[in-house]
Formats: C-alpha cells, structure tokens, sequence
C-alpha cells in the first residue's frame, strides 16, 4: 500500500460511532444470508485455511523450516506509539506463552499494556478450543466487548489462538460478531505487526488462518510475565490424535525446537536472574522424534541440568512416550523437579483404547512404577476425563480405583466435551449428562481427599519455596510454591521475593500450605 494510498484508507476508517453501528448492522444483514463459501470469498482478506481433518493425518514429519529472521519492518515500528494494547488469555500455558509473545511484538510496535478495556487501543482475546464452555466464554466475551467497539471505532478487536483455527468458530464470528477487526490462527502470530496493518488501515475484517504449520520462528520477541519463572517452547504442535483432542488440528503437527535454541534460551534467562522455568509443549515426551538425529526429551533434560537455573519443570507427558532415558536424567534431581504431571484421561483398558491413547491401564501403572522406583519421592499428578461416550458404571469405577492405587496427589478433571471435527465427536453417547456430572463429582470428592491427605505430610516439615509474591487473598502474607508444586502461604520480608527460602509448615489445607519462615537459612542463588 503507498502513502496515498494509506491516508485514504485511513480517512475511510475514521468513521463515526453511528456509522460503525450501521455498518455493522448492515453487514449483519447481508451475512445472514450468504453461504460458508460466500463468506469464505467475500470476507477473508488474505489467506484461509481450516485445518482440513484428513490431510492432517497424513502430513509429513520432515518438512519443517526455521526461521531466525522474523523482523518488524520499519514503517511498522512506530504504529503504537501513544497507544495501549490490552490481551486476554484463555486455556493452556501454551497460550500464555503466546501472549507473551504477542505482547512482545506490539510493545516493538511501540503499545505499552493496559488492564483497562476502556483504554485499549487494541483488545486480542488469546483464545482455547479445548472445551465447549472455554469457547462459551470467548463469545460472551466478545458480546461484552461490542458495545466498546461501537462506541470507540478505533478500537482493533481481535480474535486469535486455537479457536480461530476452527471452521465453525470463524464462520459464527463472520455472522454473528462482524464488528470483529481481525482473526489470526496459531501459525500467524509472527504475522501480527502486518495484520494490524491491515485491520488498521483497510476496510474488511481481516482474517488469516494457516493449516500449514510447517515453520518455527526463533527471534520472536516476548514480554515476560514477571522476572522470576519463565516459560520455554521445546516444541510445537501435537501428533497423538486422540479421539476427543482438538489440539493436532488446532495446533498441527509435532515440531522440536534445535536443541541449541532452546539451550541458548534457558542460558539467558538463567544470566537474566530467573529462578524457574518450565519446558512447554503439548507432548514433551515426542521431544526429538522429528529431528534428523537421535535427541530425545531426556538428553534435552540432562543438558538443562548442566545450567546454573535452580528449577527445572516440564509439562505436558504422554505416558505412552516416557522413556527410560529420561526417568534415569529426572532421577538424578539436581534442578530436575520431582513433579510429574502424568495425564492418564481414564483408568479403563477400553476407554483408553477408544481414545487412542495407545496405553493400558496396566502399562500406565507399570509406568508409575518405575518412575517411584527410580525417584520415591516423586510427586504425580494427573488429567482425567469422566463421561466419554459410552463409558460405563464399571469403567468409571476403574478410574477411580487408578486414582486410589497411584494416590495422585491432586488431578484437573473434566466431563467430556465433544468437539467438531474429532472422531469422537461423530459417536452416539448413552450416558446421560446427570450422570456425568455425578461421576465427575466423585471423582473430585476423592481427588479432594487425596490432595488433603498428601498435605498432612508437610505437617512440621521445613520446605524450599520459591517466592512468588504477595498472595492473593492478603498482601501481607508471602506466596511461593515448593519444589512439589504445592502452593505455600508464609510471613516473611518483601525482600525475599524471587528468592528461594525455607519455610516450615505449620497448617495443612486441601490445596494450600501455611508456614513461617525460617529465617537463617534463605538461599541466594
Ligand atoms: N473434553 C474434555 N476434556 C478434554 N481434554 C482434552 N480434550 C477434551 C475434551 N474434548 C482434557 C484432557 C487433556 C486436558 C488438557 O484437557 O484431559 O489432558
Ligand atoms: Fe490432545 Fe494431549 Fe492427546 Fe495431543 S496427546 S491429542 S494434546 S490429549
């Protein structure tokens, strides 16, 4: 676009309030009645692609490109100055970790953050596809956000993450929520400085979605959330296809980071004073399976543990990829936390079959075995879904009984959500959704129990916490979490936050610890 060309576009998008509203309403209108193609031709400005189900399976392992050159062309680079951006973030720490990035990307751009949605100059809503009512509460968010959109015309709204790269979800935004500026999937976010561009300075929703997900972009820049736990990619993307799981086509297909970008990263946040990070991925046991060299999760963790950064998390596991190799790295300690979220989604042979989690009940617990042997202290937690179709009395009884014989010590629980496009979705399900709920429940009422029981053990003990913050409740009171990831709540100096200290429990709640310092023995790293 020239300059010409630009102040024109810029006039035309400096409307009023009354024309934004009729606008929309006009769109409205037309949209009602235009087919998914219609849209598709007539809306989509620059590229869309919905992940097509599949072709998904069959894509290739090899054909990943990275990229080292992402750069924010300079016409670009002023496009926020005097202006405020404003994310929010739904769903995993995938997601957070994006935001981080986007954030990065504008503060180049020259936003600052606000909190303050009157404020903003553009509102990005990071969003999660996982279950329906993540997705629920993304448009009733986008439902509370419009009338700020037709009051300030100015405002960029955008949509972006897992939802946008859903057919149906893109469809109902075009239909129902025009006023919306601009839609980008999860392989577009280093596009985002262009993106804005566009939605600044043209006239039509602007959307671009890629199923193609082949790349990586090392040097995007990122705005940490606080200075004391970062987060680090180790890969992308997801290849196990479960059979209720959005995510492969959400988020494509698996791709490792070089082991030396990531190295490199944890080295500078180690330089930089953080005391934790946690490697991300939505599988890290798949870690290495796509390099061109033998490199797995393990060999990953044992170089980590070389570098001078007290704690070391990973998260999320497959159980079916948890080799040998990195049970004996992770008992070595060290740095490497002995937590371990070790999601098993049922207890039941059957279940864990339909949902193709290639493991068995037995496997899983074999599994569980060696990881106590080789590390006894080793805290596990776990994933559950209650209600999958079909899924008997006596299968969700073998869930329970697995929740018992492990004793995870506290576990996310959902009821089975079917999501459009997954194979499961397409199955009939005689399980009414009382009983779901009742199951779902119980099992919370044992997990509950469990995790209380698994307190009790701190009772008098003195245990390492690293120091978040104030906490939430009480601003006088300190918060951290131990190196179990159990939260604890303790008196103590403002100075000792980002530290790591010893604290010795003196109460014992479900979720929480409390304690009190123990003074002498702060650890300085
Ligand atoms: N319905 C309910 N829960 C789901 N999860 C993933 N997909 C679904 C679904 N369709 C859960 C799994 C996974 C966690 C991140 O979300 O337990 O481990
Ligand atoms: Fe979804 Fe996890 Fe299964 Fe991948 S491994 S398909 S992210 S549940």
């Amino acid at each position: 676009m020239n300059e010409k060309q630009r102040l024109e576009s810029q006039q035309i998008n400096q409307k009023s309030s009354a024309d934004v509203k009729s606008d929309a309403n006009d769109n409205l209108d037309r949209l009602k009645n235009m087919s998914s193609d219609e849209l598709i031709s007539r809306y989509f400005q620059t590229t869309y692609e919905p992940p097509n189900m599949r072709k998904a399976k069959k894509r290739l392992k090899k054909d990943v490109d990275i990229h080292y050159d992402f750069d924010i062309p300079l016409e670009m680079r002023a496009i926020g100055k005097g202006k405020k951006f404003l994310i929010r973030t739904y769903g995993c720490q995938m997601n957070e970790h994006d935001t981080e990035v986007m954030a990065g990307i504008l503060t180049q751009m020259g936003y600052t953050p606000t909190e303050d949605t009157n404020d903003a100059d553009i509102i990005l809503l990071n969003t999660c596809a996982i279950r329906e009512n993540a997705e629920n509460k993304v448009f009733g968010e986008l439902g509370h956000l419009k009338p700020l959109k037709l009051e300030n015309p100015d405002l960029i709204l955008g949509v972006c993450g897992c939802m946008s790269q859903e057919e149906s979800v893109v469809n109902r935004i075009l239909k129902k929520h025009p006023f919306v500026d601009l839609i980008f999937g999860t392989h577009n976010i280093h596009r985002l400085p262009q993106l804005i561009n566009e939605a600044m300075f043209g006239k039509e929703m602007v959307v671009e979605v890629w199923s193609k997900e082949g790349d990586i972009i090392e040097n995007l820049p990122k705005q940490r959330k606080g200075k004391i736990k970062a987060w680090v990619n180790i890969m992308y993307g997801c290849d196990k296809f479960c059979t209720y799981c959005i995510v492969p086509y959400t988020r494509g297909k698996e791709r490792s980071r070089m082991p030396e970008d990531i190295i490199q990263e944890v080295r500078h946040l180690a330089a930089q004073g953080y005391k934790e990070i946690t490697l991300l991925g939505q599988n890290v046991n798949a870690y290495g399976k796509d390099l061109e060299f033998e490199y797995g999760l393990g060999d990953l963790m044992e170089e980590i543990s070389k570098i001078d950064i007290p704690r070391v998390r990973f998260t999320t596991s497959h159980p079916r990829d948890f080799d040998d190799r990195l049970i004996e790295v992770l008992a070595k300690g060290g740095n490497l936390l002995d937590h371990i979220h070790l999601p098993v989604q049922s207890g039941s042979s059957d279940i864990l079959r339909v949902m193709a989690r290639r493991y068995t009940r037995e496997s899983y617990l074999e599994l569980v075995r060696k990881i106590r042997e080789a590390m006894p202290n080793a805290t596990l937690t776990t994933d559950i879904i209650v209600g999958f179709p079909n899924e008997t009395d006596e299968q969700f009884e073998e869930t329970m009984t697995l929740v018992e014989e492990v004793g995870f010590e506290s576990a996310y629980t959902f009821i089975y959500s079917p999501r459009e496009g997954t194979p499961s979705a397409r199955w009939e399900d005689n399980i009414p959704m009382e009983v779901k709920k009742e199951r779902l429940q119980r099992l919370n009422a044992l997990v509950n129990k469990q995790s209380a029981e698994a307190m009790k053990k701190y009772q008098g003990e003195t245990v390492k916490v690293l120091v978040e913050g104030e906490s939430k409740k009480d601003p006088d009171v300190l918060s951290g979490y131990t190196e179990r990831n159990k939260l604890v709540n303790f008196k103590g100096p403002k100075s000792v936050i980002g530290e790591i200290v010893e604290v010795k429990i003196t109460n014992t709640k479900t979720w929480t610890l409390d304690g009190e310092m123990v003074e002498s023995a702060v650890e300085v790293k």
